[in-house]
């Protein structure tokens, strides 16, 4: 039989429950701090409309639920976007949020341009910046039809620099017709 002592052997049982008391803690912690990194997050599809709900040269405000949001996210789990039909079936999805400072731009649809209330950034019905200190264009989201509707991609959007990005969000135009 073994020369090892009764306190010995409560000793080492001791540490081995030990170790896998702290493994059973550590996994799950450092698999949900770690998993963020490495998930490539693609974004769900949304569906904000039907075709019928957008005629050619319109710009609407659309709203949809975010990719990333949590159960208890109530309203907060929403967010807004706009989109332009420009011609046939062709779609762009802007982001609702100035790329200055992140304020929420509107359409002036009598001016066919996006103004930002907040230091007066312009932009035009393509996005791209025509006045003031937006330092580029209204951030894309991709933009698909599926069967008679419109989806758009969530993902987190790098409108300021203040906000996580995926870092393959722009130029996003996606048709599936
Ligand atoms: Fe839009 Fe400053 S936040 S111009």
């Amino acid at each position: 039989m073994s020369n090892i002592s009764r306190k010995e052997f409560m000793t080492r049982l001791s540490l081995a429950i030990a170790a896998l008391s702290a493994a059973a803690v550590a996994v799950p912690v450092l698999s949900a701090l770690l998993a963020p990194l490495l998930e490539r997050n693609e974004g769900a599809w949304r569906t904000v409309g039907a075709l019928t709900d957008f005629p050619a040269g319109s710009t609407k405000l659309i709203s949809f639920v975010n990719d990333d949001s949590k159960p208890y996210a109530g309203i907060t789990a929403k967010t807004a976007a706009w989109l332009r039909r420009t011609e046939g079936n062709d779609f762009i999805a802007f982001a609702a949020n100035c790329t200055h400072l992140g304020c929420p731009v509107r359409w002036e649809d009598q001016a066919q341009l996006f103004m930002c209330p907040c230091h007066g950034g312009v932009y035009y019905k393509d996005g791209s910046v025509a006045a003031g200190p937006p330092p580029k264009p209204l951030t894309r989201y991709k933009v698909r039809i599926n069967g008679q509707h419109i989806q758009i991609q969530t993902a987190p959007l790098p409108i300021t620099g203040m906000t996580a990005c995926t870092g393959n969000q722009h130029p996003m135009k996606d048709k599936n017709a």
